[in-house]
């Protein structure tokens, strides 16, 4: 008998095929190969994601990491790269992650049962909040300060003006601004302050020795917290769902080594991409080709990387592309998680955060003899393209933080 595909999270009215398809100015890629070559493109196309070219950055002397292109970009990434590479993530912020994880469960264990998307993002922020600096706040106000970003009207991307009314660029003008003040002034200012008397192991500290002003600093603080802690409490709810009910992966889970769990972590945001569609402005004109078919994108169209169904080209990632196959045989130089976190000059530099992190709070929880009490309500939203997960209410029986082997979770 035929097994169903396990992808959960489908957006309606979202396409499959074709592979690369022209819709006036807008090309829309769904080939991974295609989309490969659109990402690595760093000299013939610009950042046009999360709205990037309605943000006014004129008063900026340092662009956005997350909208800059080009040297600049280049010199940026690799100054904070330190302080995102693997070794430095696991040697500095395991021992918070696991403080965090089991504050949080033995709270919610001690009530019998827990809104995982809830504890999944007080754990994403105090996490992310180290790395970044975000430190002399309260992580459950500054949480509620960052969700509040997210209450935006819809908006279009392929259109000019976004597809919004006067009316809704007024309300995304409010909202949009009230939280970012609010966060300034409870959240980054503070922390800015603290660091300018004593610098520490931190992104805000490297900002301050770059010179960045508080400006600049507030508006990298706000990448940060949606692109770092918001997607990866949306990735925490999945994994957990996907493993819950997959009893054999979640066994195989908690008795495999490290780089076996991070393959079946990979592989599930592999088939779940947090982020669905990445965009760019071609700048100059860009060949293209999947296999023996060829393109060549004018300067000034707009290119949609679709990851879902570029993550699921059976063509790259093999039969079954909806099944969660942790072994799966991917191309040369393909990354585990496929696009999932980007490719080219704005891959996240934050993946081995997001999935030790990840790591660390669902072996936890699992050694707590979890059991779904509601299955979370999926929604949508437009500025990361992506999933929500909400109300994802568990049953906790076991107390006792250890593996189903038997090992001290440490
Ligand atoms: C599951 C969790 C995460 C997902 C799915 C995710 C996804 C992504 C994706 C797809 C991009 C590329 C954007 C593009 O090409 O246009 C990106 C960029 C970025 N991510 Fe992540 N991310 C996650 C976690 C994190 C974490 C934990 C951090 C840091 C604390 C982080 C920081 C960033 C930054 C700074 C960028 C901008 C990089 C640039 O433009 O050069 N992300 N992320």
């Amino acid at each position: 008998m035929d097994r169903p595909d396990l992808r959960r999270a489908r957006r309606p009215g979202e396409a499959d095929a074709p592979r690369v398809e022209q819709d006036g100015r807008v090309w829309r890629i769904r080939s991974l190969a295609v989309a490969r070559q659109v990402l690595r493109a760093r000299t013939q196309t610009t950042q046009a994601g999360f709205t990037a070219e309605a943000i006014p950055t004129g008063g900026l002397t340092h662009r956005p990491i997350l909208i800059s292109d080009g040297r600049l970009h280049d010199e940026q990434r690799s100054k904070v790269g330190r302080f995102f590479a693997p070794a430095v993530v696991a040697e500095r912020y395991t021992a918070r992650m696991e403080a965090s994880a089991d504050a949080l469960l033995d709270r919610a264990t001690a009530q019998g049962r827990c809104i995982l998307d809830e504890i999944a993002l007080l754990y994403t922020v105090e996490v992310t909040a180290e790395a970044v600096g975000l430190t002399e706040s309260p992580v459950p106000r500054m949480a509620r300060r960052l969700v509040s970003f997210f209450n935006q009207p819809p908006f279009d991307i392929t259109r000019d003006d976004l597809g919004r009314t006067r009316g809704q660029w007024a309300r995304a003008a409010v909202n949009g601004l009230l939280p970012i003040v609010r966060f300034y002034a409870a959240d980054v200012r503070p922390a800015i302050r603290a660091r300018r008397r004593q610098p520490r192991e931190d992104v805000i500290s490297h900002l301050i020795g770059e010179g960045y002003s508080d400006l600049e600093i507030l508006v990298e603080c706000v990448t940060y917290g949606t692109a770092g802690m918001v997607t990866t409490r949306e990735f925490i709810c999945m994994a957990a769902w996907h493993l819950l009910q997959n009893p054999p992966l979640r066994e195989r889970y908690l008795v495999a080594g490290q780089p076996e769990r991070f393959a079946i972590l990979n592989e599930v945001i592999r088939l779940e991409p947090v982020v669905g569609h990445l965009y760019r402005r071609v700048t100059e004109p860009l060949e293209v080709n999947d296999g023996a078919s060829a393109w060549t994108i004018p300067a000034g169209h707009l290119v949609d990387v679709c990851i879902r169904p570029a993550n699921a080209d059976a063509a790259a990632v093999g039969e079954r592309p909806l099944d969660l196959c942790p072994q799966r045989t991917l191309p040369s130089g393909v990354n585990q998680a496929v696009l999932s976190f980007g490719d080219g000059a704005h891959k996240c530099p934050g993946q081995p955060l997001a999935i030790l992190e990840s790591d660390v709070l669902l072996r936890r929880l699992f050694a707590r003899d979890p059991r779904i009490l509601t299955e979370p309500e999926l929604g949508w939203d437009d500025l990361i393209a992506g999933y929500m997960l909400r109300g994802f209410a568990l049953e906790l029986g076991g107390t006792k933080p250890s593996t189903s082997a038997g090992q001290t979770l440490k």
